[in-house]
């Protein structure tokens, strides 16, 4: 499938994602994101991609954010749908993917930039990124669920306040409040990526997919992450990777996991 505005490729069972618009430092206008939930479900669906990766192209900027140039004069109508239609296609559908997804920050990640790189499931970073949610100095504030994930990630004190100053952190201040788990040089960047994420394929995809639900659920309203996690736990024993795992682990040999 080819696309206007990312970039997607699969190698050793890992798809790579790339969001191609660095003239506008890669900013989510509204085909990006239709562009990028078509993507996203297709490595979903594909049974070769055990792992995606999420970045930006270019050296300066992962997403510098939604395009401003498209929603300036929208009605309060309009900005309502905008952030719903947003939090449908890509942020909650990344969030709740099967699939593990790794963002890659390797520049910006501002406003709907960070928002996509919080929405994916662990994020890593170059020493060059640089994140922030900025839309008070636009008179709005973050629609695609910066207010809820900025603060189960960092801390409520320490997302008031990056919100309310529309300030930016470095990725050294990011890792140590907890938002990336690893720092590394930006050509090392996708190398690490892609190292974790060889890691992550080596696992049950089922099992894999039944962790980020129990993990997931913790956070919903309505939903018992407990329960959840009892609910998915007794799921696995009935998957053929299940049998696989625990058999190669008392036939003393690795697994070789059917992914069912
Ligand atoms: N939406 C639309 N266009 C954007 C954009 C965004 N969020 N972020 C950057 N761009 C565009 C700029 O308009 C510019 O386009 P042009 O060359 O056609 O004028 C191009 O990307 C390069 O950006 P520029 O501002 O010239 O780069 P810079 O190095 O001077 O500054 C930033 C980089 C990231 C600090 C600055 O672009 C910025 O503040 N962007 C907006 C961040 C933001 O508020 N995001 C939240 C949106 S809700």
């Amino acid at each position: 499938m080819s696309y206007t505005n990312i970039l997607s490729q699969i190698q050793n069972g890992i798809t790579t994602i790339t969001i191609n618009r660095p003239s506008k430092l890669n900013a989510l206008n509204s085909h990006t994101i239709e562009e990028l939930h078509t993507a996203f479900q297709q490595a979903d669906t594909d049974t070769q991609t055990k792992v995606i990766i999420v970045t930006g192209s270019g050296n300066k900027a992962f997403v510098a954010g939604a395009d401003i140039s498209e929603f300036a004069d929208f009605s309060v109508a309009q900005g309502a749908e905008l952030a719903a239609q947003g939090q449908a296609l890509l942020f909650d559908f990344v969030a709740n993917l099967q699939t593990p997804v790794i963002a890659a920050v390797n520049g910006f990640a501002l406003g709907g930039g960070l928002e996509l790189a919080m929405a994916a499931h662990f994020r890593v970073a170059s020493d060059t990124a640089k994140m922030g949610l900025p839309e008070v100095s636009l008179g709005v504030i973050p629609g695609y669920g910066g207010t809820q994930r900025l603060p189960q990630l960092i801390g409520k004190g320490r997302a008031m306040e990056l919100i309310m100053t529309a300030g930016m952190i470095d990725a050294a201040k990011a890792y140590e409040f907890g938002l990336v788990n690893h720092v590394t040089t930006p050509e090392e960047l996708l190398t690490l990526a892609n190292k974790i994420a060889g890691k992550i394929a080596r696992n049950s995809s089922v099992a894999i997919a039944a962790a980020i639900n129990a993990v997931n659920a913790g956070f919903m309203d309505g939903k018992n992450g407990f329960e959840a996690e009892i609910s998915e736990f007794g799921m696995c024993f009935g998957t053929a990777d299940f049998k696989e795992g625990t058999q190669a682990f008392l036939g003393k040999r690795k697994p070789v996991f059917p992914g069912n």
